[in-house]
């Protein structure tokens, strides 16, 4: 339902032909010789910043026929199950990042060649994560300590090869890669962006992109958004209304929200708005993050941000009165109903198939901006609370949440939830994720559980990039630039035990005031850098070097097809 997205009457076959006849011109090329030489690029730039980088004098001149040599499959070479499937994806990631330069996919050896050539190997004495890119005259070598590492060891490869290489001017013959050691590792083990699907719908391929995205930056989870208020966008099979009442809204705010109470002079786009993804497309995108070493974790709000469920089922509410899937972005008062039974019925249902669909240790369970009014006023919720012996509102969230929490433990899974968890008395083992600044998620690694950084001062993508707001799009407010973004410290204030509790950073687009997918890219890009630079190289950070890289990682960006803000870059 996504409105202006079909592909019109383009001519497919038409195009066919042509791309036919390129591919004929550009084999007679390369049998010929002919054909361009991409000349090497110094100094090497790459971002997030390696541990050690060491420049040589020489060149590596990769061409089509250089074979790759991967382990795994050959006999007497297995490295366990995990690691072959792992090899494969990085097989197909090294493939997919050379064809387009030459025209051809490159050649995978049989055997590992005496000299020569580009070879992947596993190496027990690195980390998980980590690997040793060497490029020589002779060839490239790349050592990981898992197939994860490998795949990092591509994307840099990436960032290598001349931008050039990749633009449209005839196949090329070969590409020069500067001689260059270097040796990398991740600093915190979750490099997280979250994409909000239910404010604004993105499509599989729009997801697919924002996927290729984070694993150009070397990021690893993906947080997927996927009810709220405004939309229900996950096919849930027991619940067939949760996609056809509430993955549609009637209309759209026009513009700013005003808060509070709506008026007259509110605007509205009348066309009814909506989108979701089926079962078989969520596995779709779990599989295609999966082979980019990205895991996806789910969020299905709870007992917040409810309304589109209330919508499709009346009876999840407090006072079972028919709503309609909201049209505008406030903190809605309307919210599931901890007091009946049917609701955690209905939750595990839920669940039961999002954990068949999400294999990821952890589920997002919302647990943010919960009004309590209704369930003041509602004789199930007050019921409750007196057999439960809860004496607050807020206790009765905490209830809700530990409920949910044993259910996701007793099929193996970790809660996570936003920090207003913590105020309604946390379980020791549930995740929190600190977004009203970073004190939640300090408070949280003080008692000890496991935090993720996401305050909304360093982290929030929504917010404008410049104070000249006048110049840009519609943004949620605030002011987020670049440089502080990269400024961010997400252990500051915390100690040595405590600083074991963060798992690591999340950059969060909520896309109220994003209508489509190149509005967020430049939401995105370049800030995701400077987020992945946090994540991943926060030992070596360097604001003056970072600026360097930039300009080149824009041409990867350039390179790549994808849009991004330029005030990163002084224009
Ligand atoms: C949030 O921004 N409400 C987590
Ligand atoms: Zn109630």
């Amino acid at each position: 339902m996504a409105r202006g997205r079909s592909a019109g009457g383009r001519d497919f076959s038409a195009r066919g032909t042509l791309l036919g006849g390129v591919l004929l011109v550009a084999a007679a090329l390369l049998a010929s010789g002919c054909g361009r030489v991409i000349r090497a690029e110094r100094p090497v730039q790459v971002t997030p910043r390696p541990v050690e980088v060491v420049e040589g004098e020489g060149v590596f001149r990769l061409t089509a026929r250089v074979p790759y040599w991967m382990p795994g499959e050959e006999p007497g070479g297995e490295t366990g199950e995990g690691t072959v499937a792992g090899m494969k994806a990085v097989g197909e990631a090294f493939v997919e990042l050379l064809t387009p330069c030459f025209g051809q996919p490159p050649v995978r050896a049989e055997r590992l060649p005496e000299r020569g050539g580009i070879r992947f190997e596993i190496c027990d004495t690195l980390d998980a994560g980590a690997y040793c890119l060497e490029v020589t005259r002779e060839g490239i070598g790349i050592r990981s300590g898992d197939a994860a590492g490998a795949f990092y060891a591509v994307q840099t490869l990436r960032q290598l090869l001349p931008p050039a290489a990749f633009s449209p001017g005839g196949p090329v013959r070969a590409v020069e890669i500067p001689e260059v050691r270097i040796v990398d590792r991740p600093c915190m083990a979750y490099r997280g962006l979250m994409l909000d699907v239910a404010r604004h719908f993105f499509t599989v391929d729009e997801v697919k992109r924002t996927i290729d995205l984070m694993a150009l930056h070397k990021m690893n989870v993906f947080h997927w958004h996927l009810t709220d208020d405004q939309g229900w966008r996950i096919e849930i099979r027991r619940y067939p209304e949760l996609t056809r009442v509430g993955s549609v809204r009637r209309r759209t705010l026009i513009g700013k929200d005003p808060g509070g109470e709506y008026d007259e002079s509110c605007r509205y786009d009348e066309t009814p708005y909506g989108g979701y993804y089926t079962q078989e497309q969520i596995r779709e995108v779990v599989d295609y993050a999966a082979r980019r070493f990205i895991t996806v974790i789910p969020e299905i709000e709870f007992p917040g941000h409810a309304v589109a469920a209330l919508a499709s089922y009346p009876w999840l509410s407090c006072t079972g009165e028919l709503y309609e899937v909201r049209q505008t972005w406030d903190i809605d008062d309307r919210v599931f109903c901890p007091g009946r039974e049917s609701t955690f019925e209905f939750i595990e249902g839920v669940l039961s198939e999002v954990l068949e669909l999400f294999p990821s240790e952890y589920i997002h369970i919302g647990g943010d901006e919960c009004p309590t009014k209704m369930w003041a006023r509602c004789g199930h919720c007050q019921a409750r609370m007196r057999t439960e012996g809860i004496d607050d509102l807020r206790g009765l969230q905490g209830y809700a949440t530990a409920r949910v929490e044993r259910f996701l433990q007793a099929h193996g899974r970790q809660l996570i939830g936003w920090d207003e968890i913590l105020e309604s008395g946390v379980t020791p083992t549930a995740v929190v994720m600190s977004w009203r600044g970073t004190e939640g998620g300090v408070r949280a690694a003080r008692q000890g559980n496991r935090v993720v950084m996401s305050p909304s001062t360093y982290c929030y993508f929504d917010y404008y990039q410049t104070e000249d707001t006048a110049s840009e799009p519609l943004a949620w407010g605030g002011c987020l630039p670049l440089e502080k973004v990269y400024a961010f410290d997400p252990y500051e204030g915390l100690d040595e035990r405590e600083r074991a509790c963060v798992l690591g950073v999340q950059a969060n687009l909520w896309t109220e005031y994003i209508p489509d997918f190149g509005q967020a890219q430049y939401m995105l890009l370049p800030r995701l850098s400077a987020l992945a630079e946090v994540g991943w190289s926060l030992d070596r950070k360097d604001p003056a070097d970072y600026r360097r890289r930039l300009a080149r990682l824009a041409r990867c960006y350039d390179a790549a097809g994808f849009h991004y803000a330029r005030h990163g870059f002084g224009e």
